[in-house]
């Protein structure tokens, strides 16, 4: 156990270190089972997290299902598979990568969610420490709405007080040297991030539910893919519902399934939903060249490791549920020149989030994605709308589908 000695706000602190059982960087990623819970459950799980949120640094963030949780990267996992009604107290195991918080069916409401949470959030703290900065703990008990807290004080100033350090966490900017010089090239650790996400042969294939063959939406979806064809060595092939051919991996447009492809290669059929593509995040003008680039495995500019440095992300806009859209992917996603520099950031990607990006309420211009150092609004005004491959996603692509177009070449031949 370490002993750490800070200084806030003039107040000395002495905080004891556990064996780093607080949720890293103040975020807890969560996942709820839905066999355990019907929609209504699960909204008012995820209103009871949000409203918690506004009182405790500590953020909630909804992860996708194949979410890697490790030991120091944990996962909440929020579950009733004993179909219990009531919610007795309850050990929480910090232990692996995985902590379970059961919620029973009679406890699906603001008062005992609340009261869960603050005991799977009290359980994450090992040592008790001496409150006295007066200013810390006022920070989040100030609220700017009617709204009674749904936190006790005391419980509130624990977690906060325990969290504090923690909670800065999440937007400690990195490494910035930048250059426009040099050649790109895909080091060793940028195969290793990508060997399971490129398409064999830099090929998709795709297909589509007859009904929604003549749709503007699909006229829209085949006008991007040419677009990207046009510029880079990949290509889009369509197979036909009942053709000969029935590749294994494919994607299917439909009017049911998931709202966001995956990153990358996918094996199988890989239902996406036709209008999501299409319309699925207000206010970005290249949202369907995103979510094909998304497709070929390319992350977001927007998520890009060192970000931070770059723009603000205002997680208290963004939609709940949706936060995992604008976390911060690993820097062996992103390639780098003959000299070990990364490349400029590119604001003007069609991969870079708009400025409301994933917005819950942005109607009074209020912002999720914010440029550092925008004095004429003009990044505010450019990120997100560009509707066409920048000049660097061109050069990307091509570098990271080289192989598997070559492949493509020797097998024509
Ligand atoms: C994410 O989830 C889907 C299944 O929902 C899976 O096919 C895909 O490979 C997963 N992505 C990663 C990176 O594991
Ligand atoms: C892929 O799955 C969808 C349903 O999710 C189905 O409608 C479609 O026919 C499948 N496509 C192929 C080629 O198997």
């Amino acid at each position: 156990m370490r002993l750490h000695v800070a200084c806030v706000f003039g107040f000395i602190f002495l905080i004891h270190y556990g064996e780093g059982k607080l949720w890293s960087k103040g975020v807890v990623h969560y996942a709820i089972n839905k066999k355990d819970y019907d929609p209504h459950s699960q909204d008012m799980i995820v209103s009871a997290l949000d409203r918690i949120e506004k009182e405790v640094c500590v953020k909630f963030f909804n992860t996708p299902l194949n979410y890697t949780a490790t030991d120091s990267e944990k996962i909440l996992y929020i579950s009733n598979p004993e179909k219990r009604k009531t919610c007795p107290p309850e050990q929480y195991d910090y232990t692996g990568s995985v902590v379970d918080m059961p919620i029973g069916y009679k406890c699906l409401n603001e008062k005992d969610i609340a009261r869960i949470i603050v005991d799977m959030l009290r359980a994450s703290i090992e040592a008790p420490l001496t409150i006295n900065s007066n200013d810390l703990l006022r920070k989040f008990q100030e609220r700017n709405d009617n709204q009674p807290n749904i936190l006790a004080a005391s419980d509130r100033n624990f977690i906060n007080a325990h969290y504090h350090e923690e909670c800065s966490g999440l937007v400690r900017p990195q490494d910035r040297r930048r250059s426009n010089g040099g050649t790109m090239e895909v080091t060793p650790d940028n195969e290793r991030f990508y060997k399971d996400k490129l398409w064999p042969l830099g090929i998709v294939m795709y297909g589509v539910n007859e009904f929604l063959h003549s749709t503007t939406e699909f006229a829209t979806l085949q006008h991007a893919m040419s677009a990207i064809e046009l510029s880079t060595c990949v290509v889009f092939q369509q197979v036909s519902e009942d053709g000969a051919i029935k590749p294994k991996n494919l994607l299917w447009f439909s009017d049911t399934g998931e709202e966001m492809p995956n990153l990358g290669f996918t094996a199988g059929n890989q239902t996406v939903t036709l209008m999501s593509m299409i319309h699925g995040a207000p206010g970005h003008s290249g949202h369907t060249l995103n979510l094909l680039l998304r497709i070929l495995g390319v992350p977001m500019m927007s998520n890009r490791f060192d970000r931070d440095n770059y723009v603000t992300v205002n997680w208290r806009n963004v939609q709940k549920t949706k936060e995992h859209y604008l976390e911060r992917m690993p820097a062996e996603a992103w390639l780098r020149n003959t000299e070990g520099e990364g490349a400029a950031y590119d604001y003007d990607s069609v991969t870079h989030a708009p400025a409301n990006y994933m917005c819950n309420d942005c109607s009074l211009g209020a912002q999720t994605v914010q440029p550092i150092q925008d004095h004429l609004w003009q990044r505010t005004l450019t990120m997100g709308h560009r509707n066409d491959l920048s000049p660097a996603d061109v050069e990307l692509l091509n570098l990271l589908y080289n192989n598997q177009c070559q492949q493509r070449f020797i097998n024509n031949n």
